[in-house]
């Protein structure tokens, strides 16, 4: 428990709007507690304490939106390469392989529980790579990992690094890696492949330019890191992922398109508030058979509005079908 010292003193700063006082208590009591065995306390105190200072709210509530506002504008060098948010995903709002499910847990317990890890001597996984064909969730997962973990998520922009010089871009990526270590949230990386080069150019010829380059520099500061954020970088391309880049990560996660149980799973929890009970599964899923987790998902929508406009709760296998085969014609004409 607090001791009546550390409430008088945290009614005291809250009064006199000292808001690093009132942080500072609110962390001692965090320390006693880990002290005193209550881990699980001391963490969600902790974990509160960052949300609020992330925000700077000084005690106010801000609605989300403002809360992002107010972290990005202190680093305005940073807008052009990265945005803010606080996710409100969750893991559940996923349709995952038992595989991939199963190591998001793991980063999730390990965040949640690093406290406990910590007093055993331990690092939570905290630089994970997730990679895999377009449109199977590796940028849902890292809001997932902000909204279940409840951090703030900053995007960074990798491809619009470089479009800068090579030492501008070089600068942009310190500021971020500032920021990494300033403030816990979730960091994506999106789209590390926009860092090597065009998909179809030789990556060897590619790492040899300003692109090899960057990419350097960002697996420098990644490897320097030892803040308590959350760092999340995703790539298309699996050649990308050798030696030299694995080890600088925790963890590394493959999607891959869905299978026909993540395909039927999938479209439930989409639209958990229809009746699926007609839907003839088996056709379903060798219809979608190939698209990606986003096809169908945009699909099973197209569907469900379908039902909506007709003024019913169930979804026919026939709208299924037909939307699925739109989406299927649409990837023709655009690829
Ligand atoms: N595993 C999934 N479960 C549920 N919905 C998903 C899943 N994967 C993708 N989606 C849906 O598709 C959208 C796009 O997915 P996302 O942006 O995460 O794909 P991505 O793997 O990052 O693709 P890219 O490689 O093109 O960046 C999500 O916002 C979500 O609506
Ligand atoms: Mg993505």
């Amino acid at each position: 428990m607090a001791t009546a010292a550390q409430v008088k003193a945290l009614v005291e700063s809250h009064g006199q709007g000292d808001e690093a006082r009132f942080y500072s208590v609110a962390l001692q009591i965090a320390d006693s507690a880990a002290k005193s065995g209550r881990v699980r306390f001391s963490e969600d105190l902790r974990n509160l304490v960052e949300t609020g200072r992330v925000a700077g709210a000084g005690g106010r509530y801000l609605s989300p939106t403002s809360r992002a506002v107010q972290v990005a504008q202190p680093r305005g060098e940073l807008a052009q390469v990265l945005t803010v948010g606080y996710p409100t995903a969750h893991l559940t709002d996923m349709a995952l392989s038992l595989e991939v499910l199963r190591r998001i847990q793991r980063i999730l317990a390990e965040q949640r529980r690093q406290e406990t890890l910590r007093t055993h001597g331990f690092q939570p996984m905290r630089k994970v790579l997730l990679s895999g064909p377009p449109g199977t969730g590796k940028t849902m997962t890292a809001d997932v990992v902000a909204g279940e973990l409840n951090l703030p998520s900053f995007s960074i922009r990798l491809d619009n690094l470089v479009d800068l010089t090579v030492d501008e871009a070089v600068t942009k990526l310190r500021l971020v890696f500032d920021l990494v270590s300033q403030t816990r949230g979730v960091f994506l990386f999106d789209n590390l492949d926009a860092l090597v080069g065009q998909p179809g150019q030789d990556d060897a010829s590619a790492a040899a330019g300003s692109g090899g380059h960057l990419i350097r520099s960002f697996l420098g500061f990644l490897e320097e890191d030892e803040s308590p954020s959350v760092l999340v970088v995703t790539t298309n391309r699996t050649q990308l992922l050798d030696r030299g880049l694995l080890r600088r990560f925790d963890v590394l996660i493959h999607y891959v398109l869905p299978t026909t149980g993540v395909i039927h799973d999938l479209i439930q929890r989409r639209l958990r508030k229809f009746d699926l009970t007609a839907v003839e599964w088996p056709r379903v899923a060798s219809t979608a058979g190939g698209l990606s987790h986003e096809e169908v998902a945009a699909a099973a929508e197209l569907a469900a509005k379908q039902s909506v406009l007709d003024g019913k709760d169930q979804v026919e296998t026939s709208a299924l079908l037909n939307a699925l085969r739109e989406r299927r014609e649409l990837l023709k004409i655009s690829s």
